[in-house]
């Protein structure tokens, strides 16, 4: 830090000694000497102001990391950017419809997530997200899938992630390729369902409807994701090997027919469709193995609170109250690590998911519909904004936050928490009417008495509605 103002200095001598003094009289001399040095002084004064600016704007930026780490309190000031400086907000928000659409032949998907490279992220509000996902070793990625009818996503498996979707709109008939891959489980899924992909398994999903499908998707990673698509790899494969491997009919010669398309085919939807495929069927593998990798959370049961609702696809340790198909997710999903649990909360008009935090997981949302405000409670004041459909926020484990319904319509989100078990919650009125009268009434400085006003409901609060 010194060498930087130092550096500064010497640059000021250096034009003092370069400075030409042509005129003969002593005043004149005298007189330019003085205004010379007043200039440099000036000068002087300028160079050290800002030095002492960038150095502590470097400061700043280079403490809010570990600051983060250690006390997962997100820092309060704006975040700089390298230079650039951005609203703090953007750590918790990131507004996808604004993203890069990546489009194919099939449909398009956009992202919400970490970037290795600085220069793919469209804007300093998208990188502020990324990096703090990063940072904060979130386990978190989020993608839309827009598949158009009888699109379809191509067979692929993820190496560095398990993906967990909820799908929003429409039908679709899905593969998934476990270890041997003897056995291809193949199921439907309509709206208000939830999938599950653990990491390398080899998955497809086609639109099997008339409309569109749409998919959200959390996959567990903070990185950037890794994805090999299954004619990548084949086209990857050299010819004789594909043909050693699959000895087909007419050998490397059969294999020579196959022509790569100049477009890439992650959602493909070929033109001439119904001439190449003639007899779709699409079946249904038996119940024991298809409910390993799908969850009816629509279906499943709601926790009803006085202003919304919640509902959970996540492991249960008692699992008691699931259905026989609900307890082989609920089995298949703790055999896993880095798993994520899916949840959707309702809030009616009006109603207020009370400040809470979770003790064990990372948390991301996503905005189905309607709108309202979130609030991030930090030590020092809340970070406070408004949130609309087609809005990912993210909120990092410990992290106070609430959620108020700000339109006549319901809000509704998909969450993902970073949690192989159940997820666990602290509201704001169960701690504060847990904490003992008298500890409260010496902290706030108020008659121990006047704690009897907080009322103790015997409804669940959680998400209320006055
Ligand atoms: C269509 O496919 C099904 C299952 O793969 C098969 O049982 C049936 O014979 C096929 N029909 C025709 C006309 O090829
Ligand atoms: C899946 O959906 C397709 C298209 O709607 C339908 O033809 C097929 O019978 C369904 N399969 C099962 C097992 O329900």
């Amino acid at each position: 830090m010194d060498n930087l103002a130092f550096e500064m200095q010497e640059d000021g001598k250096k034009a003092l000694s370069m400075g030409k003094i042509t005129t003969s009289s002593k005043v004149e001399k005298k007189r330019q000497w003085s205004l010379l040095s007043i200039f440099l002084l000036c000068l002087l004064a300028c160079f050290i102001t800002t030095a002492v600016g960038v150095l502590t704007l470097s400061l700043v930026y280079v403490n809010t990391k570990p600051h983060f780490e250690q006390e997962a309190s997100p820092p309060h000031t704006m975040v700089p950017q390298g230079q650039k400086t951005v609203d703090s907000k953007f750590q918790f928000l990131n507004h996808l419809p604004k993203s890069q659409v990546f489009e194919f032949p099939g449909g398009a998907i956009q992202w919400a997530r970490y970037r290795n490279n600085i220069k793919d992220y469209l804007s300093d509000e998208e990188e502020a997200f990324g990096t703090s996902l990063n940072s904060l070793r979130s386990q978190m990625t989020l993608g839309t899938l827009r598949i158009k009818s009888k699109g379809l996503r191509a067979p692929h498996w993820h190496f560095n992630a398990n993906e967990h979707g909820y799908l929003v709109q429409g039908t679709a008939w899905i593969g998934v390729i476990d270890e041997g891959g003897e056995v291809a489980t193949t199921y439907n899924v309509t709206a208000g369902q939830v999938i599950f992909f653990p990491q390398n398994t080899l998955h497809w999903i086609k639109n099997v409807g008339h409309e569109d499908c749409f998919f959200l998707l959390f996959f567990s990673t903070h990185d950037e994701l890794q994805t090999l698509d299954l004619d990548d790899a084949f086209f990857s494969t050299p010819e004789d090997i594909a043909s050693r491997s699959l000895k087909p009919e007419g050998g490397i010669n059969f294999i020579r027919k196959f022509q790569k398309q100049t477009e890439d085919q992650g959602v493909n939807l070929p033109p001439n469709l119904a001439e190449l495929v003639t007899n779709a069927t699409y079946v249904q593998s038996p119940d024991s193995i298809v409910w390993r990798y799908f969850f009816d959370l629509k279906g499943s049961k709601e926790y009803k609170f006085p202003g919304g609702v919640i509902q959970l696809a996540q492991y249960w340790k008692d699992a008691d109250e699931l259905n026989s198909n609900e307890k082989i997710f609920n089995e298949f999903l703790h055999q896993h690590q880095n798993v994520l649990a899916l949840s959707t909360l309702r809030i009616y008009n009006n109603g207020l998911r009370q400040p809470h935090f979770h003790f064990n997981a990372n948390e991301m949302g996503y905005v189905v519909s309607g709108c309202g405000k979130v609030g991030i409670i930090n030590t020092e004041r809340t970070i406070e904004f408004n949130i609309h459909i087609g809005d990912v926020v993210f909120f990092p484990m410990g992290t106070q936050h609430y959620i108020k319904n700000t339109c006549d319509e319901d809000l509704l989100f998909v969450l993902a928490f970073s949690t192989r078990d159940q997820v666990q919650t602290l509201d704001m009125d169960d701690y504060l009417l847990a904490t003992s009268d008298h500890i409260l009434a010496q902290l706030f400085f108020r008659k121990q008495s006047e704690f009897k006003k907080i009322p103790k409901f015997t409804e669940d609060q959680a998400i209320n509605l006055p």
